[in-house]
């Protein structure tokens, strides 16, 4: 039996802030396996793609807009219940109120945007998974 595997991002605000190392150590220290990696410069098609399920939200232009401000390092991440225990490391989406010892608790804050940045991305569920790990890794 394969593993369950996840997708990751570290968003633009986390690799511009130097930050991709600090948190693919937290990844790897969990003990989850980096199985592909790759630096990505996305366009809008392939964000459009990825957040299908935000489209018509207040959020969604400034959300693309942000994701297409630089790079993102898109991993493909393996280990049984991954996609359950990534989100958990990964805090909730509000940076400001995410748990301490989380991701966004530790690392992330409000900036004032139209948009959340808060540094990472997990897939929710298998099926989003291998829908996100096509769109990123194909
Ligand atoms: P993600 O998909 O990036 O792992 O984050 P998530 O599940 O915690 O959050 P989701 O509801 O899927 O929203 C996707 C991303 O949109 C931005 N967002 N900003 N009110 C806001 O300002 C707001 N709501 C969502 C965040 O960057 C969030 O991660
Ligand atoms: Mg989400």
């Amino acid at each position: 039996m394969t593993a369950e595997e996840t997708l990751v991002l570290v968003k633009p605000d986390g690799v511009a802030r130097g930050l991709t190392g600090v948190i693919l150590a937290r990844i790897e220290a969990k003990g989850y396996v980096v199985t592909d990696l790759r630096l990505v410069q996305p366009d809008r098609d392939r964000l459009a793609a990825h957040y299908a399920e935000h489209e018509g939200k207040p959020f969604y232009e400034p959300l693309l807009e942000f994701m297409m401000s630089g790079p993102s390092v898109a991993i493909r991440l393996a280990g049984d219940r991954v996609i359950e225990g990534f989100r958990s490391l990964a805090g909730t989406t509000d940076p400001t109120t995410a748990a301490p010892g989380t991701i966004r608790g530790d690392l992330g804050r409000d900036w004032g945007l139209a948009v959340q940045q808060n540094l990472v991305h997990g897939s929710d569920s298998v099926e989003s998974a291998t829908r996100e790990l096509e769109i990123w890794f194909s």
